[in-house]
């Protein structure tokens, strides 16, 4: 098929993914099984730096994946499949942990986050977190690596890693591109902060018409714009910036920019209008998923192959790594 190379991208287990996610990551995801064979990784072992919610790991897993698979993603090419399923990840993080300068770790602005963000849980794992991700994108070789850009710092810490790496021990792995998505970030029905379960300003893939509707009509439009009369600013509501992605439209959106500003549209109608598209955007989707969730089996089914695949390029890479190293 002549493919430009391999991609590898793990998330972590979250559910349900929302309209953050699926921008910002699901869409890039489906997209480049087209021009790269694809490994897509459910990093659980990483869920577990954070130890609140692993008690939701396997339905947040299961509920990730079927959303995975109601978007696009075809598990017949791409490799889709769960981090600890595949141990040698921990054993090529071990060897990647010495070739590590402890100062690189915890200048890391990610690992300063979570010390303000979990000061009472400031575990080795969280420290480890980015020589784990090295190794989950080293382990599958792999030329590029799509990520939000809050994963800057982790991407070129690999590549760092990479190049010290082959420096010692002869060119074994190969340095990963970043590949950042063109939606950098994407705002919450409060239209201040990034879209997020935990801060509850979602809006899930799988949600209904009706549900979609009613939260759309809670969403911050623009707050200089009191009353239905007054000029709105297109430009900083998250309503029309949202809305852009889900039309099937292009030409309604310059409408709906310049209705906005002379007051023609109110947000009311425009919130509606914006609903209506983004129920009607993700039908397919919600067809689908209905569809693969009637057989229960099947993502686990799916996730039991990936491995089975994964683990052969990983035994490959290990061994290559081991006998680099020198380990007998
Ligand atoms: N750290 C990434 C995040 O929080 C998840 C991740 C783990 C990852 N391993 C990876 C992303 C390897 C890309 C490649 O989003």
């Amino acid at each position: 098929m002549g493919k430009k190379g391999r991609v590898f991208s793990g998330a972590r287990p979250t559910g349900r993914q929302h309209l953050g996610n699926y921008l910002g990551a699901i869409r890039n995801y489906v997209a480049l099984q087209d021009d790269y064979d694809c490994v897509y990784c459910v990093v659980d072992l990483h869920a577990l730096t954070t130890l609140a919610d692993t008690e939701y790991l396997r339905e947040h897993t299961y509920e990730m994946v079927l959303d995975w698979l109601a978007a696009g993603m075809d598990p017949g090419p791409t490799i889709i499949f769960v981090q600890s399923h595949v141990p040698q990840v921990t054993e090529l993080h071990t060897i990647l942990s010495m070739v590590t300068p402890m100062g690189w770790l915890a200048r890391l602005p990610t690992f300063k986050e979570k010390v303000r963000q979990q000061p009472d849980n400031v575990n080795y794992g969280l420290l480890g977190y980015p020589v784990l991700m090295a190794a989950d994108i080293t382990l599958y070789q792999a030329d590029v690596v799509p990520v939000g850009e809050d994963q800057g710092p982790h991407l070129e810490f690999t590549r760092e890693i990479v190049r010290r790496f082959n420096h010692h021990f002869g060119d074994t792995l190969v340095e990963p591109e970043m590949k950042l998505t063109d939606v950098p970030r994407v705002l919450g029905t409060d239209g201040v902060n990034k879209m997020s379960k935990s801060l509850n300003n979602h809006i899930e893939l799988a949600t209904s018409p009706e549900e979609i509707l009613e939260r759309v009509m809670t969403m911050v439009t623009d707050p200089a714009r009191q009353y239905r009369t007054d000029p709105g600013h297109p430009e900083i509501c998250n309503v029309f910036h949202l809305h852009q992605h889900f039309s099937p439209d292009a030409e309604a959106i310059v409408q709906i920019e310049a209705d906005c500003r002379s007051a023609a549209i109110g947000c009311v109608e425009h919130k509606q209008w914006f609903a209506r598209d983004l129920a009607d955007y993700f039908a397919p989707f919600r067809a689908r998923r209905a569809e693969l969730a009637a057989d229960p089996d099947h993502v686990w089914e799916v996730l039991a192959d990936g491995a089975v695949r994964a683990r052969v390029i990983a035994a490959q890479t290990l061994a290559e790594v081991k006998e680099k190293v020198g380990l007998p």
